[in-house]
């Protein structure tokens, strides 16, 4: 009986150690394969030009879909990375490393059969009459030619939003966005300058408060997830290297609204209420900030009174508003584009009133879907495969008009019949030809609030599934390490977790 078990053992065994080397082999294997892509074909002049511009979740997904054989394309985007949003909030505290949840832009198009013209630029304005893009390389070093312009056959708009601040006085100048990477390493600078003045030694007890007390504007999910982590921050980390003062750091959420989380269920709101008060996370809701200062901020109370707050940091998460270049470009068709939440389009993301050549996804839109990640990626990947259908519906209508003009000059009846009677053929295929409409499947909301806890909204069924707790916590990494783009990204990701775990995050402040 026992030799049996060790034959059973050592068979397990080798079980074991052959799927750990194939499962090495197999890493080896595709990330070698990932990393020399084989050679491009060039760009072909009778091919349509798509220009797109931008590199976030509708840039990058349009790009990762479309199948470049029949287009040449060109992308055009000041950051020449895709950045994963979701996480952003965990790069602002040190949970994740910034290069984590960066993907070069090049990594996405290098892998297409067709080359693909990738430039770090600013797009400056989109002439829709002409069919041209102006842009400018607006980074730190430029060579002699730092602005030019483009022609486009196509343009996928896909710059996305910027922070709406309402025109609110003090802040842009005083406090810090949760949108782009350097808005989160600027927080994270920030914040740990607040903890080292604090630590100043003859400070006041007063002015250690004000240093301490951090504020996030906006009840949104950007500004809940944000008070989730650095309430980790706090836990985990601060308590153990700043004992001093980490039960005098303080963390505010202001929302204007009379409670968080809008797009949430009242149950899954509750929850993340009562999380908060247990992590001591103060949330003021009816609450709006008219101010921001040096070292306070300006609130309008519930009860209409004033109240100054004094504070270290502001982080303002307060929702989107459309870019200038989006703006200016609205106004080129004042008739068309009256809707002041963005760009109108179609069912087929085409921009109302053009000529059916710019097409628009992603925040910059103003469509029935909310301004997520999800939607510009559904709406970037639906693009890129009606751009394949466009292309079969271009070579009917080249093979239509090459027969209508050779039927013009076939002077022999039996063979004019014959070329009439295929053109009638090609006619009827166009006629049934059709691009079909974007429909967006809704996959769910998720969002993370702090202490190993997130909450879920899933659509099941016909109806909507609500959880929150721990197990949440999971599901919700495992759904973004299976959202992000590549196999480097998820290993990088899940890598920088377990080190955070074991080693704590990093205190240091960057300069
Ligand atoms: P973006 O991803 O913002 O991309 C816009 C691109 O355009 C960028 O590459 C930018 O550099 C480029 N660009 C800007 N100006 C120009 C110009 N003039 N010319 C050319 N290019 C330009 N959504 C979810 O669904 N789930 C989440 O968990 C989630 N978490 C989030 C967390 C945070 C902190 C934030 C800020 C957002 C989060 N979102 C989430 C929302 C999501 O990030 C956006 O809805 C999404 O990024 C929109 O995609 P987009 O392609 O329209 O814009
Ligand atoms: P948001 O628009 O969702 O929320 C901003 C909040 O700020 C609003 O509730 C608003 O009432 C409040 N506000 C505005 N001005 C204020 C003021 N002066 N004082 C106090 N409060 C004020 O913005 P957010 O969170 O940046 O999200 C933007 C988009 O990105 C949304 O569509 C959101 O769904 C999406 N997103 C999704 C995430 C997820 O699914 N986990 C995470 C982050 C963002």
């Amino acid at each position: 009986k026992s030799s049996k078990l060790g034959t059973a053992v050592k068979y397990l065994n080798r079980a074991f150690w052959l799927s750990l080397l194939a499962g090495a082999g197999s890493f080896y294997y595709y990330t070698k394969k990932d990393r020399s892509p084989g050679p491009q074909i060039p760009h072909d002049p009778t091919k349509k030009t798509i220009v797109v511009l931008g590199s976030g979740w509708g840039a990058t997904s349009f790009l990762n879909t479309l199948d470049t054989t029949e287009y040449n394309v060109v992308v055009i985007s000041p950051r020449n990375y895709f950045l994963f949003t979701p996480l952003l909030p965990s790069v602002a505290v040190g949970t994740l490393s910034a290069r984590s949840i960066l993907q070069p832009t090049r990594y996405v198009t290098r892998h297409k059969t067709r080359f693909v013209e990738v430039i770090e630029a600013e797009a400056q304005s989109v002439d829709p009459v002409n069919k041209t893009v102006s842009f400018i390389d607006n980074s730190d070093i430029q060579g002699a030619v730092s602005s030019t312009s483009i022609s486009y056959d196509y343009l996928v708009y896909a710059v996305g939003a910027e922070v709406q601040t309402f025109g609110i006085p003090g802040v842009d100048q005083n406090a810090c966005f949760m949108k782009e990477l350097n808005d989160a390493e600027k927080m994270q600078r920030r914040f740990m300058d607040c903890l080292e003045s604090a630590a100043f030694p003859g400070q006041s007890e007063e002015e250690i408060h004000r240093l301490l007390h951090m504020v996030v504007v906006g009840g949104g999910p950007t500004g809940v997830e944000l008070s989730g982590e650095l309430h980790d921050f706090l836990e985990e980390d601060l308590k153990m290297w700043y004992p001093e003062l980490a039960s005098k750091i303080k963390i505010t959420l202001v929302e204007a609204l009379p409670s968080v989380l809008p797009m949430f269920s009242k149950s899954l709101i509750d929850y993340t209420v009562s999380t908060f008060k247990e992590s001591k996370i103060d949330i003021l809701t009816q609450t709006m900030v008219k101010e921001v200062k040096d070292k306070s901020v300006t609130l309008a109370m519930p009860d209409k009174s004033i109240v100054e707050m004094p504070c270290g940091m502001v982080v303002w998460a307060a929702g989107n508003k459309g870019r200038k270049i989006t703006q200016d470009l609205m106004a080129k068709l004042p008739t068309a584009q009256t809707n002041r939440r963005g760009i109108t389009i179609d069912e087929y993301m085409q921009m109302v009133g053009t000529d059916g050549s710019i097409f628009a996804i992603g925040d910059c839109t103003a469509s029935s879907h909310a301004p997520t990640a999800q939607v510009a990626s559904q709406q970037g990947s639906y693009l890129a495969r009606s751009f394949a259908q466009r292309v079969k519906g271009d070579k009917l209508k080249a093979q239509l008009d090459e027969l209508e003009a050779s039927a013009a000059t076939i002077l022999h009846d039996d063979e004019r019949k014959k070329v009439v009677e295929e053109a009638e053929s090609v006619k009827s295929q166009l006629a049934k030809f059709k691009i079909r409409p974007f429909n967006y499947s809704h996959q769910g909301t998720l969002a993370y609030i702090g202490s190993d806890k997130a909450i879920a909204q899933l659509p099941v069924m016909n109806g909507s599934f609500a959880s929150g707790g721990v197990l949440t916590y999971y599901f919700w990494r495992s759904a973004y390490l299976s959202t992000l783009f590549s196999l480097r990204n998820r290993t990088l990701v899940a890598s920088d977790w377990v080190w955070t775990k074991i080693f704590g995050r990093d205190v240091s402040r960057e300069w």
